[in-house]
């Protein structure tokens, strides 16, 4: 199959693999240029964020792509942002106008609520504390999804799509993933900030957010320049969170 995608990508097709991230890994460790991009039909271990697996059936989307962006490590958390606004952006025209898509932090897409993709980024550093290179991992259920699942999931047919592949998203991904690289890579963080926050769920809203110990309650009130998640909590001062899983109530996630 012949994918159209500009030339600053190099796409491995492969059949089945243990996750694409750790092919694409492999070969960045080896040298691979910007742009290696590693397909694959499905995954036997396909990984999520926060040691949990990831469901990887035939007909959804699972890639890895290479980067060498030459910053230090802030950037690699600055790119998922990026990686989940081109998931976004590159689904909306694949789905029916009146479903909602939108952000959940850090990483996640939702379609009206359910997750449909999720980006696991994983990098290695230089000698002297840069980024080495980065691998950008995105999955989305384009066919099928988990029905058991810690956040309830969904699918692009399950929304709606009709007539699309794994392909055509990859190419819509691929399309959105580079224009915004290469503002990103001019103007910065601010930008993908501000298209974030545009489409995130649960903005201004109580949510809960699940860190390693303890779960904590309180207003989403914005992101940090640095993509943290700012929660405001009554009495305290404003809390920044670098990792933890968000959960939305169910009229702030649309
Ligand atoms: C998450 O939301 O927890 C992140 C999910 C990332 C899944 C993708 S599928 C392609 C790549 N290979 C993996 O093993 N994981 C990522």
């Amino acid at each position: 199959m012949t994918l159209r995608l500009a030339p600053f990508f190099d796409p491995i097709a492969l059949d089945t693999v243990t996750s694409t991230n750790d092919e694409a890994m492999v070969l960045a460790a080896e040298g691979a240029a910007a742009g290696t991009l590693v397909w694959a039909r499905t995954q036997t271990k396909g990984r999520g964020r926060r040691g949990r697996s990831w469901s990887s059936p035939e007909g959804n989307l699972y890639l890895s792509l290479i980067l060498r962006p030459g910053r230090d490590a802030t950037g690699a958390a600055e790119l998922a942002f990026l990686a989940a606004i081109a998931i976004g952006e590159g689904i909306a025209p694949l789905i029916p106008a009146s479903v909602a898509v939108r952000y959940k932090w850090p990483n996640d897409v939702l379609l009206n609520g359910r997750k449909v993709a999720g980006v696991l980024l994983e990098s290695s550093l230089g000698p002297k504390g840069g980024l080495d290179w980065l691998v950008i991992g995105v999955g989305v259920n384009v066919l099928g999804f988990p029905k058991r699942t810690g956040y309830p999931a969904t699918s692009l047919v399950a929304e709606g799509a009709e007539g699309l592949d794994a392909a055509c998203v990859l190419e819509g991904f691929c399309q959105a993933f580079l224009s915004g690289y290469e503002r990103w890579r001019d103007e910065g963080f601010a930008g993908v900030r501000r298209r974030w926050l545009g489409r995130a769920a649960g903005i201004g809203e109580t949510i809960e957010v699940r860190l390693d110990g303890e779960t904590l309650s309180g207003i989403f009130a914005g992101l940090d320049e640095a993509g943290a998640l700012i929660l405001r909590r009554a009495g305290e001062e404003d809390r920044r969170i670098s990792a933890g899983e968000v959960f939305l109530p169910a009229a702030a996630d649309r």
